[in-house]
């Protein structure tokens, strides 16, 4: 049915949201987290096989401390509330990022979380925390760069597998369909590598607004392009036994 296997989000706007409903930031944040809970039941609904939720980026670490608590508040209380919600529907719970970062009363639960879910196979379910994708690129490359100097590694094996294996998303294919809300037109640090041919698609719409009906249509858009990775429209078409222009 040409579903995308893995569709990665930049959850937009739930400060916005907030602002708009006279409300203040953190219980966006709080509809945040209800659109979280909708999207990952949804897409575990349709056959997804791997979603990536961006949630807090390196970068938000700069936000006022209060804000900042909340959402690791809020983290906690995602854990906790959707415990049985991931075990009961077989999803495998991971975390990509700088997760040293987090205190420790997210980080503890949170990697209980993932173990207790590391067999699940239904979906994965990543939770991008902490994260970066320039620091990602440069935790793979500086690991690397240890291993050349240390002479275990030879220079001219560093190919895309191997750059890729040294990358938190080790194991997950790379993202097919890129969401973000909320209007903005951008990709903000979030998994630069991966993202390479992932097919983009935007809605003005803000995360806490986010619902069944705009997955299906992103979804649905994501059918509809023709994927060519660098080929002609033509090679494309006669791969699968086609023709056209
Ligand atoms: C961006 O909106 C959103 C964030 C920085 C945090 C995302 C957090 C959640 C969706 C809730 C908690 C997450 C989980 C997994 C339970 P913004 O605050 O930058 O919005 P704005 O641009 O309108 O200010």
């Amino acid at each position: 049915m040409n579903l995308p296997r893995h569709i990665a989000i930049i959850m937009d706007g739930n400060g916005r949201w907030a602002c708009n409903q006279g409300l203040p930031r953190v219980e966006g944040h709080r509809a945040g987290a209800k659109a979280v809970h909708r999207t990952v039941r949804a897409c575990r609904e349709i056959g997804i096989e791997a979603l990536t939720l961006y949630a807090f980026s390196e970068q938000n670490w700069a936000r006022p401390e209060p804000e900042v608590e909340a959402l690791m508040h809020l983290l906690l209380e995602y854990v906790r509330t959707e415990r049985q919600e991931i075990l009961g529907n077989d999803i495998r719970l991971t975390a990509i990022g700088d997760l040293e970062r987090l205190p420790p009363f997210v980080r503890e639960p949170l990697f209980a979380l993932m173990e207790e879910s590391a067999s699940n196979q239904g979906m994965v379910l990543t939770l991008a925390l902490s994260y970066g994708g320039r620091e990602e690129i440069l935790r793979a490359a500086r690991a690397l760069a240890r291993e050349a100097a240390a002479g275990r590694l030879d220079p001219a094996d560093i190919d895309e597998a191997a750059f890729a294996a040294g990358l938190d998303t080790a194991g997950l294919p790379d993202p097919d369909l890129l969401i973000r809300t909320s209007g903005e037109l951008r990709v903000s640090n979030f998994l630069l590598w991966q993202i390479a041919y992932a097919e983009l698609w935007f809605t003005e719409d803000t995360w806490p607004e986010f619902d069944r009906a705009h997955l299906d249509l992103a979804i649905e858009c994501y059918r509809q392009r023709q994927r060519r990775f660098g080929r002609t429209g033509e090679q494309v078409l006669a791969a699968v036994g086609a023709t056209g222009c």
